[in-house]
């Protein structure tokens, strides 16, 4: 019998453990879906099977639950399931978590000690073939894309040694190559970082390791057509807080921030560190390089919003109380030392996205999620707190702001999918929490225009758990 999720920010209301594996055929629909929408939406998001060990623990420990939304000739249809990690057939097995602290296994049940603990529960990628679900702190677990039955841990065929993945890597659309990198890649809290590249085909053909100034939560990364750019932020881990079952990060701006940028076409050593004072991101929108500089945009705040993080760290900054914003920081290879420049693009905001064929290259338009006070009081989704309350699609450069938002509602992360239509921007596709009616819809907007308003609303007959980041894979590639 399972009872007893904890009634904290993380357990409750929309981040409420759903646990729902399940089958919609074709969903209710309000308004038009366009027909050329034509592929599957992949999502992962962390669900707790079971109360957590940890009373105070995050939702982002959760088990990964892989969701996917099938768009076909005007219909969807929608499928549940979890990704049965090594993690939750342990637990399933007891009848309840064994797991402790997030990414502390000395806090585990003695029962699970030396087995794999990663949950897979951020990011579903397709490459070479594969649909991986990955997250940061372990190797990818691969899922059937149809069926979404686990496959199993996928190693690149025993060749990969780093022991995780991170959750973010780059694809570049012109050459198919997908460039990953895994952080404690030599095991818990080392500085060991493993830089790696798949060819096209999914077939692991680099991997070289290099040690980072200090170890960190380092969440995302960016790869240009020519240089390879590895953001290093003060959030820290250390072996010895780990062993005595302390928390696995805490925020320690005296470390400041290093960036650390290598050539796409040479080696790790290559490797050139910038520092600055101490900055969080999670989430990188693009790079590209322009002669001897290098560019890299986005979201930056002035601490680690992540409330378990703070609270490991002894502070209480409210993320609006945090100063942040979508920047662009700008590294002249040419000139010697350590400094960059920072340009403001937009106003603070999270989950960036652009359109695919835009990586790699100075692109004009980007969408993001924000917490905008004008557009209503906080709403709890997410871990963080407060949820997105507004989708916006924002001129780079101008600065400009096209925003949707709806009263009651907040928003994942919005994903772009490709028009066929000369000069159509494609769509943003996203979930949004209905909290008045404690369910879920997905959102299919104008990407050029997300202030008019839904194309359609996708109903759906449950509320979904929050995710955390979400692909899209077009028909004609699992087909
Ligand atoms: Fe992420």
């Amino acid at each position: 019998m399972t009872t007893g999720f904890p009634g904290t920010m993380d357990f409750t209301g929309f981040n409420a453990p759903s646990r729902v594996e399940c089958d919609v055929f074709d969903l209710e629909i309000d308004g038009t879906l366009p027909e050329e929408i034509n592929g599957s939406w992949y999502r992962l998001t962390p669900d707790a099977q079971f109360p957590p060990l940890d009373r105070n623990d995050t939702l982002i420990s959760g088990d990964g639950m892989i969701s996917r939304f099938r768009f076909n000739d005007g219909h969807v249809d929608f499928r549940s399931r979890y990704v049965m990690t090594e993690r939750l057939k342990d637990d399933r097995a007891a009848r309840r978590s064994l797991h402790g602290r997030y990414r502390n296994p000395f806090t585990d049940d003695p029962s699970v000690r030396g087995h794999r603990r990663g949950a897979a529960n951020t990011t579903p990628v397709w490459h070479g073939g594969r649909l991986l679900c990955l997250k940061e702190d372990s190797r990818a677990m691969e899922v059937d894309p149809h069926t979404l039955e686990t496959v199993g841990e996928w190693n690149y065929g025993g060749r990969l040694k780093s022991q995780t993945m991170t959750a973010h890597p780059r694809l570049d659309v012109e050459t198919g190559e997908l460039y990953f990198f895994g952080y404690e890649a030599g095991g818990l809290a080392t500085r060991d970082v493993a830089f790696c590249v798949a060819d096209r085909n999914g077939e692991l053909v680099r991997e070289e390791w290099f040690q980072v100034p200090y170890v960190a939560l380092m969440h995302d990364f960016l790869v240009t057509k020519e240089h390879v750019i590895f953001p290093v932020f003060p959030t820290t881990a250390d072996l010895a807080r780990i062993q005595a079952g302390g928390a696995h990060w805490v925020w320690e701006p005296d470390k400041g921030t290093f960036i650390g940028i290598m050539p796409r076409a040479g080696s790790v050593n290559d490797m050139r560190w910038f520092r600055g004072e101490a900055r969080m991101s999670f989430h990188c929108m693009n790079g590209f390089s322009d002669g001897s500089k290098v560019h890299m945009d986005h979201c930056v705040s002035g601490v680690n919003v992540f409330p378990f993080i703070q609270q490991a760290s002894g502070i209480h900054v409210l993320p609006h109380e945090s100063f942040g914003g979508l920047v662009r920081w700008t590294f002249d290879l040419s000139r010697p030392g350590e400094e960059y420049e920072e340009v403001i693009l937009g106003p603070p905001g999270d989950m960036p996205r652009i359109a695919d064929r835009d990586h790699m290259r100075n692109c004009a338009i980007a969408y993001y999620e924000r917490f905008d006070p004008a557009n209503g009081p906080p709403l709890l989704a997410g871990p963080v707190g407060a949820g997105f309350n507004t989708v916006s699609r924002i001129e780079l450069g101008p600065g400009k702001l096209r925003d949707y938002h709806q009263p009651g509602a907040t928003f994942e992360e919005a994903i772009h999918v490709p028009s066929r239509q000369p000069g159509h921007e494609g769509y943003l596709v996203l979930a949004a929490e209905l909290h008045g009616e404690n369910l879920s819809e997905v959102l299919v907007l104008q990407a050029e225009r997300p202030d008019s308003g839904p194309l359609c609303r996708v109903k759906l007959p449950l509320r979904l758990r929050p995710q955390v980041h979400g692909n899209w894979v077009p028909a004609v590639v699992t087909a």
